[in-house]
């Protein structure tokens, strides 16, 4: 029997200590290291059957790129549009899908739709390491999900788990979650940096060798990043992150990483009590039950991918009693409103310093586009001095550290999506107008908007 040795594994870089130490010296990572048990023979002679497991190509030669043929994807709908959306049009034959979020967000709930839907045309293998078949037979039955292509297996060993594969031959291979499979020829306990990076390269050889399309559940830790090594982002061919506030309804699903498509898609769902339904206008769903006359609210319009949609920020700006001020932000860049914060107190004359300052996206939206900056310096503004935005508009644009208000790209899709939504007056950047001027339906106005002065004669 091998010696096992007990060792700290740096889950971003993989480095190896034989104590704890609180900063990684080969990568800087802070606080990254796990206990893992290994055998202790050398590393040496261990290479070559790891290096074999991880294999995902054929020996090869190098070619001069102009005779390389392209690849072909052959995609398969998930029957969800919304995640079809975010995966690029499709799930990607041979590929291989990691889908995170945190425990009970709906990434099993999720999963085992897809499997009914895609169980109707190809063979799907779901397994998992964390509930029984009986569970899953149930959730099965509350979502409608049943078919004779779509087969279950309860197995964590994963040399188990690939030989049902050999028999039943799945076009699609789900597994939840990788922390919980684990290979026995590892001593280290399932969901340790050995165990994950092991399941990872065999599920990937697997992908890659027969051209099943590959699903892993990937847990996060307390940090909100994925549990194991960091390493398994950078093998997998697309990482998806399944956010939302557990108590809330809406989920959102967005490419973190992705080898066939664009990272900057999202798809949104409902949570309902017969599993997770698409939600196709966002916009509405977000401002649904926005208060009406009261200040500190503005609407606005981000572009997610290729999709406008309008949110709602609301601001909070209250009398502060605590020698620094408070700054709490919800769904934005907390450095984004420092620098807006300054502007407008340098700009405006606006005081915030002595001011608690309260920001939160409403619908658990986080908005990364500074086109928001507009909306979001109205809705301070219109809080401070107490004066409504009026409810019919909506403020798009960026803005600069001179007070000045720039242009943003794709104004015309924004100004649509807010016309469908109801809003007649837009504040857009003078800048857009002089370019191209877009031609908005009757009745709605663009207002132009030069700098941040321009916003006081916006409030009602
Ligand atoms: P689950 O999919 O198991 O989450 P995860 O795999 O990400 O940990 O569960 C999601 C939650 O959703 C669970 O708390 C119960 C709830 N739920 C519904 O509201 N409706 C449903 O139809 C189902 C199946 C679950
Ligand atoms: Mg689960």
């Amino acid at each position: 029997m091998p010696k096992l040795k007990s060792v700290f594994i740096c889950s971003s870089c993989e480095f190896e200590s034989p104590k704890w130490m609180g900063k990684c010296p080969n990568c800087g990572a802070w606080n990254s290291f796990v206990e893992d048990v290994v055998e202790s023979e050398p590393a040496s002679k261990k290479q070559p059957e790891v290096r074999q497991r991880g294999s995902v190509g054929k020996k090869g030669r190098a070619v001069p790129v102009d005779q390389i043929e392209e690849d072909t994807f052959i995609r398969s709908k998930t029957g969800l549009g919304e995640l079809d959306r975010v995966l690029g049009g499709g799930l990607v034959r041979g590929s291989v899908v990691l889908l995170t979020g945190e425990p009970g967000i709906g990434k099993s709930t999720l999963l085992l739709q897809i499997s009914g839907i895609l169980g109707k045309k190809r063979k799907v293998l779901y397994v998992s390491g964390e509930e029984s078949a009986g569970q899953i037979k149930l959730r099965a039955k509350r979502l409608g999900v049943a078919g004779e292509n779509l087969f279950v297996l309860t197995e964590a060993n994963i040399d188990r788990i690939l030989e049902e594969c050999e028999s039943v031959s799945p076009d699609v291979l789900i597994v939840d979650s990788v922390q919980t499979t684990y290979t026995p020829e590892s001593a280290s306990s399932p969901g340790s940096v050995t165990q994950v990076r092991e399941s990872a390269l065999s599920f990937i050889a697997k992908a890659k060798n027969d051209g099943t399309s590959v699903i892993l559940v990937g847990h996060v830790n307390k940090e909100g990043s994925i549990a194991g090594p960091k390493i398994l982002e950078h093998m997998v061919d697309a990482v998806l992150c399944f956010e939302g506030e557990r108590q809330q309804a809406y989920r959102i699903i967005r490419a973190n990483k992705n080898r066939y498509g664009s990272t900057d898609e999202i798809g949104v769902f409902e949570m309902t009590d017969r599993g997770l339904s698409e939600v196709p206008n966002p916009s509405e769903t977000l401002l649904e039950g926005r208060p009406k006359n009261v200040s500190g609210n503005c609407a606005l319009c981000t572009v997610e991918g290729t999709r406008p949609l309008i949110a709602e920020v609301q601001a909070l700006a209250a009398p502060t009693s605590f020698p620094s001020p408070r700054r709490t932000v919800n769904g934005v860049d907390y450095n984004r409103i420092c620098l807006i914060t300054a502007v407008l107190e340098k700009r405006l004359g606006i005081r915030f310093g002595d001011k608690d300052l309260y920001l939160n996206v409403i619908g658990g939206l986080r908005i990364e586009e500074p086109a928001a900056d507009l909306a979001i310096a109205l809705a301070m503004i219109s809080s401070v001095k107490d004066k409504p935005v009026p409810d019919t508009l909506a403020a798009i644009g960026e803005i600069g550290l001179s007070g000045e208000c720039r242009s943003v790209s794709g104004l015309e899709s924004r100004i649509k999506e807010c016309e469908r939504l109801g809003f007649d007056r837009i504040a857009v950047p003078h800048r857009n107008l002089t370019k191209k001027k877009p031609d908005p339906a009757s009745g709605v106005r663009l207002i132009p908007v030069r700098s941040v002065f321009d916003l006081l004669d916006l409030l009602e």
